[in-house]
């Protein structure tokens, strides 16, 4: 695993934790019933019931267990030991049929058997992925045949702007990391962490839907939403999500959710 990427699983072991007791995830509320998904995309992959579902980037398996929650039969893969280690905990202890796996996103394929009725990503996961391509290629080794992939995830066109709202960042797939100083974890800014750096890779729309569709899926559908289910500094909260402030509101897609089937 390369250095950046090495650097990125030491930080994701000390957030899993701090995020863990976040309230932001609201681990507690979770533990007492209910779904940490978000209503269209219940809708969107429709009945999980009797279903394999494999949930790639899991972090500490929060989502993945509201989809095990729903009925489905749950596999967990992250590169995280703590996340694996705290989503293999939360899951015995609330008796749902779900189990993780510590591995890397791109050795997978090496650490796992099997396929799957829905492979599913979501919500800050791309954007740690060097490559584009290469993710598509797993994607569809996992995916069986009739099966679908589910994307929900933040639209790239976001991750090209700074917090003040100035484009600053790549929007299409670049060799070098984008590196940012960490200030604790996203879910609680004042955590006290070591490692130093995020690094991070932008992938465009196009890059992604074509990945897909050269590793042999088809895309279903490609949905870009004018809404982000978390909170950043140019964006105004409603009705529970982000969207953008007054006259704005609207005008940009800030997430997107896309559907890819592998042919029968
Ligand atoms: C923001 S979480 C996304 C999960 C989920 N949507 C959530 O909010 O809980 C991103 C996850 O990707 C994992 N991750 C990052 N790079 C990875 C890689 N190369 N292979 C496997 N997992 C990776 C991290 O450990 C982290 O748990």
């Amino acid at each position: 695993m390369d250095e950046h990427l090495e650097s990125n699983r030491a930080l994701w072991d000390e957030w899993a934790e701090i995020n863990a007791r976040s309230g932001l995830y609201d681990l507690e509320g979770f533990k007492q019933g209910g779904l940490r998904l978000r209503d269209y995309e219940v809708e969107e992959v429709g009945p999980v019931g009797g279903k394999t579902l494999l949930h790639l980037q899991c972090h500490f398996g929060i989502d993945s267990l509201s989809w095990a929650r729903l009925g489905a039969k749950v596999t967990g893969i992250d590169f995280s030991d703590r996340a694996v280690e705290l989503a293999t905990g939360l899951a015995a202890e609330l008796g749902l049929d779900a189990s993780f796996i510590r591995s890397d996103l791109y050795e997978l394929p090496e650490h796992l058997d099997g396929e799957f009725d829905v492979v599913y990503t979501s919500r800050g996961a791309l954007c740690w992925l060097p490559r584009i391509r290469p993710w598509a290629d797993v994607v569809a080794h996992f995916v069986r045949p009739g099966g679908f992939l589910y994307v929900t995830e933040a639209h790239p066109i976001l991750w090209a702007y700074e917090d003040d709202f100035t484009l600053k960042f790549p929007y299409w797939e670049h060799d070098q990391p984008v590196a940012i100083d960490v200030k604790g974890s996203y879910a609680d800014p004042t955590a006290e962490v070591t490692t130093e750096k995020e690094y991070s890779w932008n992938h465009g729309l196009g890059e992604i839907v074509t990945a897909l569709a050269e590793a042999g899926l088809r895309i279903e559908f490609l949905h870009e939403w004018p809404f982000v289910d978390w909170e950043l500094p140019f964006l105004e909260k409603h009705d529970g999500r982000w969207s953008m402030p007054g006259q704005l509101d609207g005008t940009m897609p800030l997430m997107y959710s896309l559907k890819a089937t592998k042919p029968a």
